[in-house]
């Protein structure tokens, strides 16, 4: 996937027109988004990382070498070092980014791979069910695991969200910005979406 950047926009109305179809990536901040844009995109610097929490905070276009498709990355929800008045602010630019984006055919959801289901990932998650938004999830940093313990790991979780999310797709692709596992898959799933 060759991608290039495009722009980074502070609100919804700096986006760039909405003529091609998009795939946004969101998570807690710190899961992984940057890092997984630059493993799509076999690139080590395209889009911003940084172990401090909070690095993006903003929407962030990246357009495909064919121009046929966006792939966007969202700052991360769930700052544990911000201010109550910045938390709001962001998740406010989230929450209309993905309610009246038109162009957005599908939100991928990441996941610490070594996480239980937390709270805010479960909340975003019905959020994102109550409002008919089609989403995958992904876990990342899978690499950090064995692979026995990723599987189970990956069923635990499933089996866990199941009960907590109502109409939650009983799937998460397994990734790792590290070892590229995952990057067809999300490729692959990104192609077929095109097509429909
Ligand atoms: P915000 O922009 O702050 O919301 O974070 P983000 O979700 O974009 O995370 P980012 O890609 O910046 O990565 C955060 C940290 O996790 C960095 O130190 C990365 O090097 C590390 N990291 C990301 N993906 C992986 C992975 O697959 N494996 C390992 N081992 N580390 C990873
Ligand atoms: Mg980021």
């Amino acid at each position: 996937m060759n991608l290039r950047f495009v722009s980074s926009s502070a609100f919804l109305k700096d986006c760039p027109e909405p003529g091609l179809p998009e795939f946004a990536f969101i998570g807690r901040s710190n899961v992984g988004k940057s890092s997984l844009i630059n493993m799509l995109s076999g690139r080590k610097a395209l889009a911003k990382i940084s172990s401090n929490p909070g690095k993006t905070r903003t929407i962030n276009h990246y357009i495909d070498s064919d121009s046929s498709f966006y792939l966007v990355d969202l700052p991360g929800y769930g700052f544990a070092r911000l201010s109550k008045t910045e938390i709001n602010v962001l998740e406010k630019i989230i929450h209309t980014y993905i309610l009246k984006r038109q162009n957005l055919k599908c939100i991928f959801v990441l996941i610490d791979s070594r996480h239980e289901p937390l709270k805010q990932d479960v909340t975003f998650m019905n959020w994102l069910v109550r409002n008919n938004k089609k989403f995958i999830v992904l876990f990342t940093k899978s690499d950090k695991n064995r692979k026995n313990d990723l599987a189970k790991l990956r069923a635990e979780y499933m089996l866990k969200v199941k009960t907590m999310v109502s109409g939650f797709v009983p799937d998460i692709i397994p990734t790792s910005s590290i070892t590229r596992l995952g990057k067809e898959e999300v490729a692959s799933i990104i192609k077929e979406m095109l097509l429909t």
